[in-house]
């Protein structure tokens, strides 16, 4: 298929974009490289062997992403594009919405002027909301987002879905995403947080490279084994590989699919933290501090949907996540001496 992937220059987009190349598809990127740089571009293309076309411009450049359906025949779109910070979303609302949502109803219009009926969205665990028991199942209610950022998720969750119901010609894929880490193995293409990350493995990674001295844990008085917070990370390459699986699934039914990507299991902070340490052959330093507003104690995916509905299940360890994490950064950081 010719698939148009949006933010296919970002973490999750890249190793998708290889993913996509790799299993036969062609790729078109639209990316503004407002959360990302040109360069992961040709590295997508150094990995999979082969080439894609790209566009620089915003979704939201209504005349400019016309003429990337003009000038190509787009039988889907994966749509990456998008803010993610939880805590700027809190402090800039507007600019949220503005991008997530304003650009998805855009790129919808687009879509619908040429005839192009199939999407995989990246929603995100967070549309569950603090309320909903764990493991959380597909069924459950997601009308409780915590700050912007989780809203747009479920607000463009909500677009989708009145759009497959007022047109059943569309087929849409909502993948609630877990929490991706990892990189590819080859350590050409990772997460590469511009500033001080939030987001733990970033974080960790920052003290493995001594950039940053000790890692704070957020908590270590929760209803868990070890009393740190917990999570269901995934690898960015099994992450991946599930878009692939959504595709196929997508060009085969209409209507809209929900579905969760995520292994399955929970790990928690201190776990992350010493699976890293092995990863990185030496020990990293931390302190425990004050909980995070707005953090769950533990959340984790039921995953027999995708099991049964996409024939997916994600392949890699927490210990493979971490090496291949720090396979990526190591390499960054000798390429900037
Ligand atoms: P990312 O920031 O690395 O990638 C997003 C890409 O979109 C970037 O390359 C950015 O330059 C581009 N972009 C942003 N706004 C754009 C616009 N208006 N026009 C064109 N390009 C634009 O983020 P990611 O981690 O790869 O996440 C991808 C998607 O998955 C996002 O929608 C995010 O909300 C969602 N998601 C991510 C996580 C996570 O933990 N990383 C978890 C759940 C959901
Ligand atoms: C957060 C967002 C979620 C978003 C995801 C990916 C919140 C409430 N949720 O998920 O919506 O989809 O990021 O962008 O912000 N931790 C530390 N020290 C740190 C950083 C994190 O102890 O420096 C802990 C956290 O308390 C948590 C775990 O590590 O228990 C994971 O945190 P993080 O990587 O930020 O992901 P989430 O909070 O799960």
């Amino acid at each position: 298929m010719n698939v148009l992937v949006t933010g296919g220059a970002g973490f999750i987009g890249s190793h998708t974009c290889v993913e996509l190349l790799e299993n036969g598809h062609d790729v078109i990127i639209v990316d503004n490289f407002s959360n990302s740089k040109q360069i992961c571009v040709e590295r997508i293309e150094q990995i999979a062997g082969k080439k894609v076309q790209l566009y620089s411009i915003d979704i939201r450049d209504r005349a400019a992403l016309s003429r990337v359906f003009e000038e190509n025949s787009v039988d889907c779109v994966i749509h990456f594009a998008g803010y993610k910070a939880v805590g700027e979303s809190v402090k800039l609302p507007l600019k949220y919405y503005q991008n997530n949502i304003t650009g998805t109803i855009t790129l919808l219009e687009v879509m619908e002027q040429y005839g192009c009926r199939m999407m995989v969205f990246s929603s995100s665990a967070t549309v569950y909301g603090p309320e909903n028991p764990i493991p959380y199942v597909e069924t459950m209610k997601t009308n409780e987002a915590t700050n912007p950022y989780g809203w747009t998720k479920v607000m463009i969750e909500q677009i989708l879905r009145d759009l497959s119901a007022a047109q059943p010609a569309w087929s849409i894929a909502l993948l609630r995403y877990f929490n991706p880490i990892g990189a590819h193995p080859s350590g050409l293409i990772g997460e590469d947080p511009q500033g001080i990350p939030n987001n733990l493995v970033p974080y960790i990674a920052k003290v493995a490279t001594g950039e940053l001295e000790s890692l704070g844990v957020f908590g270590n008085d929760y209803d868990t084994p070890d009393g740190t917070g917990v999570r269901d990370y995934i690898h960015v390459v099994d992450l991946a590989a599930g878009h692939v699986k959504a595709l196929d699934y997508a060009a085969r039914h209409k209507g809209v699919l929900e579905v969760n990507l995520g292994t399955g299991r929970g790990s928690s902070v201190l776990e992350i933290l010493h699976a890293y340490e092995r990863a990185c052959g030496h020990e990293l330093a931390y302190q425990i501090k004050p909980r995070r507003a707005g953090d769950l104690p533990a959340f984790y995916a039921d995953t027999t949907k995708a099991k049964e509905l996409l024939g997916w299940e994600a392949r890699f360890t927490i210990e493979e996540m971490c090496r291949d994490s720090w396979n990526f950064v190591k390499r960054q950081m000798e390429e900037a001496e």
